[in-house]
Formats: C-alpha cells, sequence, structure tokens
C-alpha cells in the first residue's frame, strides 16, 4: 500500500521556516499536488518524502513503515527533480539504469528493467542516445523512467514540466496523469501552475508559507476557496470590499460603493466589512430586454476596456464608485460592450464567496 502518512513535519534554513508543523494523508494510488507561489515549501516537503532533506520534527510514513529515519535509497520512491537532473555524461539507458547499479541489481536484470522503462515512457530504441541529442519532453521522459525503473511504491515529481513550452506543457501532463493511472502508483505532484494542477489531481493541497491553506479536490478548491489567498491564488478573480446590508429570504445584501450585490445568507452584521469574490466567467452580460433567470441577480456596470483572446472575451468593467470588475464571456458578439457602454450583468448569487475579512 503506497499510502503516505505526515505527520507535524517541521524544517528551517536558519530563520526561514520552509514547513511549519504540517500534517497530511495521502491515499493509495492517489495523484495528490502540492500547489502553492515560490518559496512555500513544496520542495522542502518532497524532499523530506524522499530523505534528501532532513526534517526538524514530525514523522513520515509509507505504507504504515516510518521512512523518514531511513536514508533515500531504502525508501522505494522515485523522484524526478524541479531540473531532471540528467547525467550529461551517460547515456539515456546509463541514466536509467543508475538506481539500479546503486542498488547492485544483475546487468542482465538491468538490461531488462532499463528496456521495460524506455517502453513505458514511449523513448524505445533511444537508450544509446546522449542526453544532448533529446528535446525537453523526452529528457523529462527520461528523467521519469529513471524514477520508475526502480518499481517504487511512491512517485514524487517536482515541477516536471517547469523546462518545457506551454503547448508541451499541456501533452506531457496528459501524459504523467495517464501513466500514472496505468500503473496505479501513489503520485505527488508539486507545481505553482494552478490550471496545472486543476487538471491532473485527484486532490490538490495549496501551501502558503509553509502551511497548507486548503486541502480539497480541484472543483472544491476552486469554486469554494477558503480564504481570500486561495481564491486569489487560483486564478483571476474579483475581489470586491462591501459592507453587509439587509438579509432576507434570497440572501444577504452586500453593498459594495451606491451598488449592492446579492450573497448567500450568512449571520454577518449589518455594517460588517466583507470581501466577496466573483469569478469573472460566473458573471453573465445580459442582452436586451432578456428576462432574468430565476435564481439570477443583477448588476449594472460600465465597460472600461474589451481584450479579445479567442475562445474569450474578457471586459474590463467598473461599478458605479469605480471598483474594477473582470467579466469573461465566450466569444459571442457580444451586444453594447464597447468602452464606454452601460452593461447589465446577471450572476448566481451561490457563485459569489464571501470572506468576514476587510480585503487588504
Ligand atoms: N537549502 C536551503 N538553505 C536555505 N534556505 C532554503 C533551502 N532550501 C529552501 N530554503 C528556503 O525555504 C523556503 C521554501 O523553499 P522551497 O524550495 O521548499 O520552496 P518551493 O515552494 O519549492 O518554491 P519554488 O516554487 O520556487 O520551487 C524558501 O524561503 C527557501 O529560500
Ligand atoms: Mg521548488
Amino acid at each position: 500500500m503506497g499510502t503516505i502518512a505526515i505527520e507535524g513535519v517541521r524544517r528551517s534554513f536558519g530563520s526561514v521556516e520552509a514547513v511549519r508543523h504540517l500534517s497530511l494523508d495521502i491515499r493509495d494510488s492517489e495523484f495528490f499536488t502540492l500547489l502553492g507561489p515560490s518559496g512555500c515549501g513544496k520542495t522542502t516537503l518532497l524532499r523530506m518524502i524522499a530523505g534528501f532533506t532532513e526534517p526538524d520534527a514530525g514523522e513520515i510514513r509509507i505504507g504504515g513503515k516510518r521512512i523518514d529515519t531511513l536514508p533515500p535509497h531504502r525508501r522505494n520512491i522515485g523522484m524526478v527533480f524541479q531540473n531532471y537532473a540528467i547525467f550529461p555524461n551517460l547515456t539515456v539507458a546509463g541514466n536509467i539504469a543508475y538506481g539500479l547499479k546503486a542498488r547492485k541489481f544483475a546487468p542482465d536484470e538491468i538490461a531488462r528493467r532499463v528496456t521495460e522503462a524506455l517502453v513505458l515512457v514511449r523513448l524505445s530504441g533511444y537508450g544509446e542516445r546522449w542526453p544532448h541529442q533529446l528535446s525537453g519532453g523526452q529528457l523529462q521522459r527520461v528523467a521519469i523512467a529513471r524514477a520508475l525503473v526502480i518499481r517504487p511504491e511512491v512517485l514524487l515529481l517536482d515541477e516536471p514540466l517547469s523546462n518545457l513550452d506551454a503547448r508541451l506543457r499541456v501533452d506531457m501532463r496528459g501524459e504523467i496523469r495517464e501513466l500514472q493511472q496505468r500503473l496505479g502508483i501513489t503520485t505527488v505532484y508539486v507545481t505553482h501552475d494552478q490550471e496545472e494542477a486543476l487538471a491532473v489531481s485527484q486532490r490538490i493541497a495549496v501551501m502558503h508559507s509553509g502551511r497548507i491553506e486548503q486541502l480539497g479536490a480541484p472543483e472544491e478548491i476552486y469554486r469554494k476557496p477558503a480564504s481570500l489567498f486561495v481564491a486569489r491564488f487560483m486564478g483571476t478573480t474579483n475581489v470586491l470590499r462591501g459592507v453587509a446590508g439587509a438579509r432576507d429570504d434570497c440572501g444577504t445584501r452586500v453593498r459594495v460603493g451606491p451598488s449592492e450585490l446579492l450573497v448567500p445568507v450568512l449571520d454577518a452584521r449589518e455594517g460588517e466589512a466583507l470581501s466577496l469574490c466573483i469569478r469573472p466567467e460566473a458573471l453573465r452580460v445580459i442582452v436586451g430586454g432578456e428576462p432574468l433567470a430565476a435564481d439570477s441577480a443583477r448588476l449594472e456596470a460600465t465597460v472600461r476596456k474589451t481584450e479579445f483572446v479567442g475562445a474569450l472575451v474578457r471586459l474590463d468593467a467598473e461599478l458605479a464608485d469605480g471598483t474594477p470588475l473582470k467579466v469573461a464571456v465566450l466569444d459571442d458578439p457580444v451586444a453594447g460592450a464597447a468602452p464606454g457602454s452601460r452593461i447589465a450583468l446577471a450572476y448566481d448569487p451561490a457563485r459569489v464567496t464571501v470572506f468576514r475579512e476587510g480585503a487588504p
């Protein structure tokens, strides 16, 4: 069983607390992602699981067995490093065989496993090539083959796609996910790319300053952010500062300058400062006399700028008091969306997330 149990793990470097008292349970065969901005402690946590960095406190178990006291080569973990760490002076086969040689496998077993690993990452026939003769995507596959060849219980991937161009990243993330499912191997994936995390993960832990800020399924993290930090980090969002007003059966009214938004019922006091998050794609431009759906509320804004980006049109709009509001609409001739024009926007109040903290 490839479960990973992390309990009260901490690690500082001098005065920097890279990982602060962190506990986490990763399930067997799970594709689990650590997501967060640069410097939040993702690599440090991954290196502690692999055994390359020693925790100051806490315990780590794999399949119930304590491993944080074992040297890296006795942990049965495959790791792909942030910069691949491919040895330039070894052939592709030599690179993949490295861990097996270190573990003193017999030469014929090494040859058999290297061939098998090359097939797995679709590089059959590349064994005798040198690293400088490979593309970025191929090098990345060598790094994965090298991690998998020891048949680890757990696979750790530290920003494995960061050196690839945008198009290849999308292809490769699909390949990694497909391979992981085929092998059923418990995988911890590190990235600072929100879309990548949402696309491949079963669960995501959003990290911030050495802590887990939120843990959940991709939809949950995106739609129900637990804090303003997560809401902002998980892609463009509108953060509106408002003041709680009256509450009725439909919800709570929140004033943002002279505008009023309807949000789900809250137990906020009237007059309390709130932050409202609403995603640009949760706002819809209503055309002409189109009737409002029963579950929608309405908001007036003025268009300041429009940007055509292919599938989407992004509108930079403004509420009556000048509060900026981003709106994303699927490309479709948007009536009256020229700069300066007034538009009506419809939204479902259930898609507004409210935080009882004034936005900074
Ligand atoms: N060996 C080290 N010596 C000193 N400080 C370190 C060391 N390794 C990490 N740190 C510090 O610990 C913090 C967390 O670093 P870490 O590499 O874990 O972040 P990360 O989330 O992986 O960032 P990135 O997305 O940039 O890779 C940072 O402030 C970093 O400067
Ligand atoms: Mg890192």
